[in-house]
């Protein structure tokens, strides 16, 4: 019956947590695979902000009926707030249209059904490299996908000016999918001047931005990560944003993201949304009510609010420690070699350049889990296992 149905080859990312689970070398073994941030203790934290959150819900417990298709009304807005300001002329004016979605993959989702249904000539175009679901994302939504140059190994930097020179070439209503912020898997960004000339092109070409930001207050802050998005709305672009709270409020299994469509218009954005309901409704009808209502508590009471940015300011500063500490202790064991990427680069990732021989090496000589593509999540280092991961990767590189 099932003979034709072919093997899953696994997900680079997700499978490599299967592995490290079933490794039992507890005592040595290193997650630096998924982007998922562990505290100094190695643990996955559960953010103050959201356990007062919870204690709130919870007393008194309220019922768990359906959300609406489109989530609570509160969780939207903290969405807009976020990606857009507070003050942003686009929510003033009705033109965003914002549902609440199963995480940032849910929010690709949708938004890639969108527009295979409604701008059905449109291809996507993907930085390369870019985190591997997107591909399969919009691929199996029956958009044709190619890349657009991206990540430069010679400069550790972005091939800026032949990422420009593609733009060109693209077709009217081609979708530009785009990192605002820490750009997953090379941790490389545009600078904001970088930016601003990208988006003109966009404009001018009349091309689709879709903007996916996932770990929105890890590179700078909440305000400054976001500037792609707020100066290609101040453009008048139509942008599809796609967000994600799994990291910045750790809570990755409640499945917390969010689309936002910013319409020239509002009968548009209302279009938009009625379109964008009836694509929930017919894959999962709506989404999760409990992570909703944290996201919804923490973000629309202030002082939770303020609670929550000094937390993800807290994890945004380990982690950049832990860049400083790999390099010094990389710079110092092979002082042949320029370990300053680990500086450079922002958010979770690093692009260590390790090839994949390397990368298995460590893996199995080692217990230290990387992504094959050389992609190192720095949130995964602390003070007791940073040493032996850098004598690890040392020994690898000489
Ligand atoms: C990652 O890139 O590791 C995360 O976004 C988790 C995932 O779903 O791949």
């Amino acid at each position: 019956m099932f003979q034709h149905v072919e093997q899953y080859a696994g997900d680079p990312i997700l499978g490599l947590m299967d592995k490290f689970a079933s490794d039992s070398r507890n005592d040595i073994k290193v997650n630096l695979g998924v982007g998922v941030y562990y505290t100094e203790d190695g643990k996955l934290p559960v953010l103050e902000c959201v356990k007062a959150a919870e204690a709130q819900i919870a007393n008194p417990p309220r019922p768990r009926g359906y959300l609406p298709m489109d989530g609570l009304k509160g969780y939207q807005q903290a969405c807009q707030n976020l990606l857009l300001g507070k003050d942003s002329q686009a929510v003033v004016e009705g033109r965003v249209a914002t549902i609440a979605t199963l995480g940032g993959s849910g929010a690709l989702k949708i938004g890639a059904e969108f527009i295979h249904q409604w701008f059905p000539a449109a291809k996507c175009y993907v930085s390369n490299p870019t985190w591997g679901n997107h591909i399969s994302i919009f691929e199996g939504s029956g958009i044709e996908v190619g890349k657009y140059p991206y990540y430069d190994a010679a400069t550790i930097g972005v091939k800026f000016d032949e990422m420009c020179e593609f733009f060109k070439t693209l077709n009217e209503n081609d979708v530009v999918l785009l990192h605002p912020c820490c750009h997953n898997p090379t941790g490389v960004d545009l600078s904001d001047e970088q930016w601003d000339i990208v988006l003109d092109i966009i404009k001018d070409k009349k091309l689709i931005p879709f903007m996916d930001i996932a770990y929105q207050g890890f590179g700078e802050n909440m305000e400054s990560d976001a500037h792609a998005i707020r100066r290609a709305v101040e453009l008048g672009l139509p942008v599809f944003i796609s967000n994600s709270f799994s990291k910045n409020l750790s809570l990755y299994g409640e499945r917390v993201g969010g689309l936002s469509v910013v319409a020239p218009s509002q009968d548009e954005a209302c279009r938009v949304l009625g379109q964008l309901k009836s694509t929930v409704r017919r894959i999962y009808s709506s989404p999760p009510a409990h992570g909703g209502a944290v996201v919804d508590t923490v973000m629309n009471d202030e002082v939770l609010f303020e609670q929550w940015l000094g937390e993800v300011y807290e994890m945004r500063d380990r982690i950049r420690d832990m860049r400083q500490k790999l390099h010094d202790l990389l710079s110092a064991k092979l002082p042949e070699r320029d370990f300053s990427y680990f500086i450079k680069q922002r958010g979770m990732f690093s692009f260590t350049g390790l090839t994949t021989e390397q990368v298995v090496r460590l893996r199995e000589e080692f217990a230290v889990y990387m992504v094959e593509n050389g992609r190192m999540c720095i949130a995964g280092l602390n003070n007791k296992n940073i040493e032996y991961v850098a004598n690890a990767m040392a020994e690898v590189l000489k």
